[in-house]
């Protein structure tokens, strides 16, 4: 390991993160009760302009007033580039009592991006004599935030997670593609010619770089990374193909825009029974190998190291976290 120890944000469950719209109360009861582990209530994309003011006092009330139980929660704010933004902090930050847990940051661009935002919410945490210290969910979702993922994972002690936001993403880097996550059938591989032999089209998956460049971010500042958003509900093999390679990658979870996808994120982001006994297998059969003086044996007919012994450890503490 490098000298240089990596800090980790606070331990919570994020395998699904459930998009609520702020001007959508009637379905705050209805999150509060879901299966979700985050619920982030939303102020920005899912809120039309003239519905903001509004949006921003249902949040303000619900974050006070409903039974979150022992969920995280969380509240998206406006992109700094809109005058909504600071009005967003303030008054959330202000009156929503002791129960809010994140503040949402999106399309962040840069570190002072994340700076402003700590600041702003610092005076005011500090004004109010607010108690239980805010942290910052970020949003890599432009070029210019990808670009400079590393500082925006290290700017804020406050921040606690990334997430790909691949819908304003694809926007921002002019992709080809107007779906919202998922695979794209013109992102493929043409096998060669050979002979007469018919030629093999294969999908690749478009969003790979990404997603795991802002696993590489987190891992690196201590902080969760997390899949965004699939925008076609109806397709719950889809999301779950798709999540499952957000999974492998090391997210630690997805998104959910629909309660449909909170049951899924939650399935692919918790290791099966399968997978732990076998993380615990590695364990046992490593302490046996270092009684005998060895540093690698094998297991099931696979070579197996101090390596596994650390990925089975993360597999075992994540079903530990899940059990509660
Ligand atoms: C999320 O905000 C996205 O743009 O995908
Ligand atoms: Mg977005």
């Amino acid at each position: 390991m490098s000298f240089k120890i990596v800090e980790p944000a606070p331990a919570r469950l994020n395998r699904s993160e459930l998009a609520v719209p702020g001007s959508s109360p009637k379905l705050f009861e209805k999150a509060a009760r879901s299966a979700a582990d985050v619920i982030f209530l939303d102020l920005e994309d899912a809120v039309a302009p003239d519905d903001k003011p509004q949006a921003r006092k249902n949040i303000i009330e619900a974050i006070n007033d409903v039974d979150w139980g022992n969920k995280t929660l969380a509240v998206r704010i406006n992109g700094l580039d809109t005058h909504y933004m600071y009005r967003d902090v303030v008054d959330v930050v202000e009156n929503a009592g002791e129960r809010i847990d994140l503040i949402m940051i999106p399309k962040v661009g840069t570190a002072s991006d994340v700076y402003a935002v700590d600041m702003l919410v610092t005076q005011i945490e500090a004004a109010k004599g607010r108690k239980k210290r805010i942290g910052f969910e970020l949003i890599i979702e432009t070029a210019l935030g990808m670009a400079n993922i590393d500082e925006i994972a290290t700017a804020s002690k406050r921040n606690e997670s990334l997430h790909f936001g691949v819908a304003d993403y694809a926007a921002s880097t002019k992709a080809q593609t107007t779906g919202i996550g998922g695979p794209n059938p013109s992102y493929g591989i043409l096998t060669d010619k050979d002979g007469d032999k018919p030629r093999d089209y294969h999908w690749g998956d478009m969003w790979h770089y990404a997603t795991a460049r802002m696993v590489v971010a987190a891992r690196a500042a201590g902080l969760r990374p997390v899949d965004g958003p699939f925008g076609d509900f109806s397709d719950a093999e889809g999301f779950k193909a798709h999540a499952r390679r957000a999974a492998v990658l090391g997210c630690e979870g997805k998104w959910a825009i629909h309660p449909s996808q909170i049951a899924l994120a939650n399935e692919v982001f918790s290791p099966s029974e399968a997978e732990i006994a076998k993380a615990k297998r590695i364990l046992e059969a490593m302490v046996q190998a270092q009684k005998e003086g060895r540093g690698a044996v094998a297991l099931d007919g696979k070579l197996i190291d101090f390596a596994s012994i650390r990925q089975a450890e993360v597999m075992v503490k994540k079903a530990e976290q899940i059990a509660g």
